[in-house]
């Protein structure tokens, strides 16, 4: 069978090479909206944010909506979480119709209790095979395949994991640098993201802690990483992105505006996700009177006479 067009031309390797900035998988944070955004302010690459594979493999529409994207949206991965070889192959094939995104990813870091329970997100760091088969799984599809994982408290648990993965056909890895139990505080390892970089070789994306255009550069430098990944530091601020790169970024109430145009044009959701990402530009922007405001609105009309004043 011939390659997918797709698989041949594109190279994670190239594209991080020359676009090392890459925003991260946050979920009901990493929308199409925010993504459009951020890729305007400088962002190289972008993820989605963890799809549950149970819920598309049965066509639930709110998990397809989650999979939104447009001919602009690109270079995209699409990331999944699961536990299931066949729900993420049936995953697998559902998406590939859009060709709607360059590549899948596969979360092996959320730390949060359903997810574990599935034995999905960070419970595949202990279950390395399983890990391995889902990744072969989304292969299966035709497009590449990258995985985000955290550190293992024994970094040679990790390196072993990660080498596996690279023989099972991921093409990249985003390495959090910090372990489960410590959630999203506490410092990022450096020496173990570096001791990963080395011990594979497909690239590693970085991800921790960016705010600032000398930690993009501390986090290359200590950890030998192909690229950065920004997470919370760009929620309600995709400028963020233009300044890590030297530039003025937007402003997070004039984001916020064309955030909800963007969201209008592409129908991105309902009500309540619009207002909550409202709230984080306004958050950004230490609004707190509206941010007050905001949080009472029940409909369209009130969030609308709420966002009037910044207008
Ligand atoms: C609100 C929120 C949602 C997140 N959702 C996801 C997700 O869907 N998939 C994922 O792999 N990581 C998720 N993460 C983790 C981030 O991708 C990233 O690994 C983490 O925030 C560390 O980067 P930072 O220090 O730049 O924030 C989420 C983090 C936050 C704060």
């Amino acid at each position: 069978m011939p390659e997918k067009t797709a698989t041949k031309t594109f190279s994670l390797e190239k594209l991080l090479k020359k676009r090392p900035l890459v925003l991260a998988p946050m979920s009901a944070v990493s929308d199409l909206p925010f993504r459009i955004l951020c890729r305007q302010q400088g962002a190289g690459l972008c993820f989605t944010e963890m799809i549950n594979a149970e819920a598309i493999a049965r066509n639930n529409k709110s998990s397809l909506r989650l999979a939104q994207s447009c001919p602009t949206d690109s270079p995209l991965g699409l990331q999944l979480f699961g536990a299931k070889i066949d729900s993420m192959e049936k995953a697998a094939k559902t998406l590939i119709a859009s060709e709607q995104f360059d590549f899948f990813d596969l979360n092996m870091g959320c730390p949060d209790e359903k997810v574990l329970r599935q034995g999905a997100g960070a419970a595949l760091l202990r279950r390395e095979k399983r890990a391995c088969g889902l990744v072969k799984a989304l292969k299966g599809a035709g497009k590449q395949v990258s995985v985000k994982i955290r550190l293992n408290p024994n970094v040679l648990n990790s390196i072993r994991a990660c080498r596996a993965l690279e023989r099972a056909g991921a093409e990249c890895i985003t390495v959090h640098g910090r372990t489960v139990k410590q959630k999203y505080s506490g410092k990022v390892d450096f020496v173990s993201i570096k001791r990963i970089a080395k011990a594979v070789s497909i690239p590693v994306i970085a991800n921790g802690n960016i705010s600032s255009r000398r930690d993009v550069e501390t986090t290359l430098e200590k950890t030998g990483a192909a690229a950065v990944m920004v997470g919370r530091g760009a929620i309600g601020n995709p400028g963020l992105f233009a300044e890590l790169q030297g530039r003025k970024g937007v402003k997070p109430i004039e984001a916020m505006f064309k955030y909800i145009e963007l969201f209008e044009e592409f129908g991105s959701g309902r009500f309540g996700r619009k207002k909550t990402q409202a709230i984080r530009f306004l958050a950004k922007a230490r609004e707190r009177q509206v941010v007050e405001l905001v949080q009472k609105a029940g409909t369209e009309q009130e969030l609308e006479q709420a966002l009037a004043g910044l207008r």
